[in-house]
């Protein structure tokens, strides 16, 4: 085994060790197979949780052929995984038209079924008429892709992100709490005291929100929804424009799905030195093209540049606008145990789909609720939680 994939298996043990719900339904799927002769596609952050989750698919039978989002591959876990006999392609530094050729080569070997995150590699298989039988996506963005861009597909899509269960217990808890992690370890900045103001108080913005103010930042919310706006406003936020929250906020975070949320307007009315970061999935939540084009960048350090503006101030933009929590310097990403919670999501999900998709009506749509109450009382166990 080389340096690096040593590195690799290292982290890949602790993680495993720490994802009990995984360890059983691997020792499962060893024993029923369901993915026997079928050839997996993914496209997934690679990091050391998802390669927990690659072996519980390998354990089940299938062949794993598998590419990283754009950002946050981490190149030790890529060769611990391909020392186990999984086609992987992407590195860490991997530019934008070398991830899109990665997402192509994965198409390339003609997966059965998808794993998919943003829905690419749906995207893809839709274009290229691929005779595959289902498959999950992963995030609310590329759920969103697939009911309203994408034509409609052959093959069923559950998606993971429609579930209450992952809303609850990933993209509010676990979000929230490494997004606040990853601002602290990036920037070494205080959080108490500080003024932030979150874009998009939906299952992520909340948990942001939630975690900041427990930390003793003061927190705004920028929100369209007026229902989710109220909400925000109930739960004690200060609730208001970008526009008119720019000049008040000294660290902006964006959780929204949406482009150019932070547009250049807005970045101009900002205080000197404020800090703009992503939590969304796509890196386009900042207007960070209008950003760059207007002012002079300087990188400081791993993850953070400082942006001089023709005004005479500059603002502080972290991991160039990628996701905060998955990009930058020795990311985590979110918290083991949701992670173990989310990935069970995906296998049986993955399952139902190698093993019943004859039942399942084409294009997205939402976890089965046997699925998902099967997995709340796993988890329930799981924590020592009675009802
Ligand atoms: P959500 O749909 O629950 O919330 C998004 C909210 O943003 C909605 O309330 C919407 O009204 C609001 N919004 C849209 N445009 C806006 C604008 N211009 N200004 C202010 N608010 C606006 O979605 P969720 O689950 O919170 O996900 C948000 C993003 O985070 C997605 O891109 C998702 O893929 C990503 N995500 C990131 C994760 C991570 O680990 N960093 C994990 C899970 C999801």
């Amino acid at each position: 085994m080389t340096d690096l994939a040593e590195r690799g298996a290292a982290r890949v043990t602790w993680i495993r060790s720490r994802m009990p719900l995984l360890r059983d339904i691997r020792n499962e799927f060893a024993e029923r197979r369901p993915f026997a002769g079928r050839r997996i596609g993914m496209s997934l952050h690679l990091e050391p949780k998802t390669a927990v989750l690659l072996e519980a698919l390998q354990a089940g039978g299938a062949e794993v052929v598998a590419t990283g989002n754009h950002g946050s591959t981490q190149d030790d876990v890529v060769a611990c995984l391909r020392e186990q006999g999984m086609t992987l392609f992407g590195r860490r530094d991997d530019d934008l038209d070398q991830h899109a050729g990665n997402v192509a080569r994965v198409l390339d070997a003609e997966p059965d079924i998808l794993l998919d995150n943003g829905a690419d590699l749906a995207a893809g298989a839709i274009e290229r008429g691929l005779p595959v039988i289902g498959g999950t996506e992963e995030t609310t963005s590329g759920g969103d892709r697939l009911r309203r861009d994408l034509p409609t597909p052959a093959f069923p899509i559950i998606v993971i992100n429609d579930s209450l269960l992952k809303a609850i217990g990933e993209n509010r808890h676990a979000v929230g709490q490494s997004v606040v992690e990853s601002f602290m370890r990036v920037t070494n900045l205080m959080v108490p005291g500080r003024r932030f103001v979150v874009a998009g108080y939906g299952w992520c913005g909340r948990g942001i929100a939630q975690y900041l103010r427990a930390l003793g930042g003061k927190v705004a919310v920028a929100e369209i929804d007026e229902l989710k706006a109220f909400e925000a406003a109930l739960d004690g936020y200060r609730v208001d424009t970008l526009e008119n929250l720019a000049g008040w906020g000294d660290t902006f975070i964006t959780a929204t799905g949406a482009p150019n949320v932070i547009s250049l307007p807005v970045i101009e009315r900002m205080t000197d030195g404020a800090v703009l970061a992503n939590a969304g999935h796509f890196p386009w939540e900042i207007d960070t093209a209008a950003l760059y084009a207007a002012g002079e960048t300087t990188e400081v350090t791993d993850g953070i540049e400082r942006v001089d503006l023709p005004n005479g101030r500059h603002v502080v933009l972290l991991t160039g606008g990628r996701m905060l929590n998955l990009a930058g310097r020795e990311p985590k990403g979110n918290s083991l145990e949701s992670m173990d919670l989310g990935f069970l999501l995906q296998t049986l999900s993955l399952e139902r789909v190698a093993t019943r998709a004859a039942e399942l009506a084409p294009g997205a749509q939402p976890v089965p609720d046997d699925l998902e109450r099967e997995i709340a009382r796993r988890m329930l166990r799981a924590m020592g939680a009675h009802r």
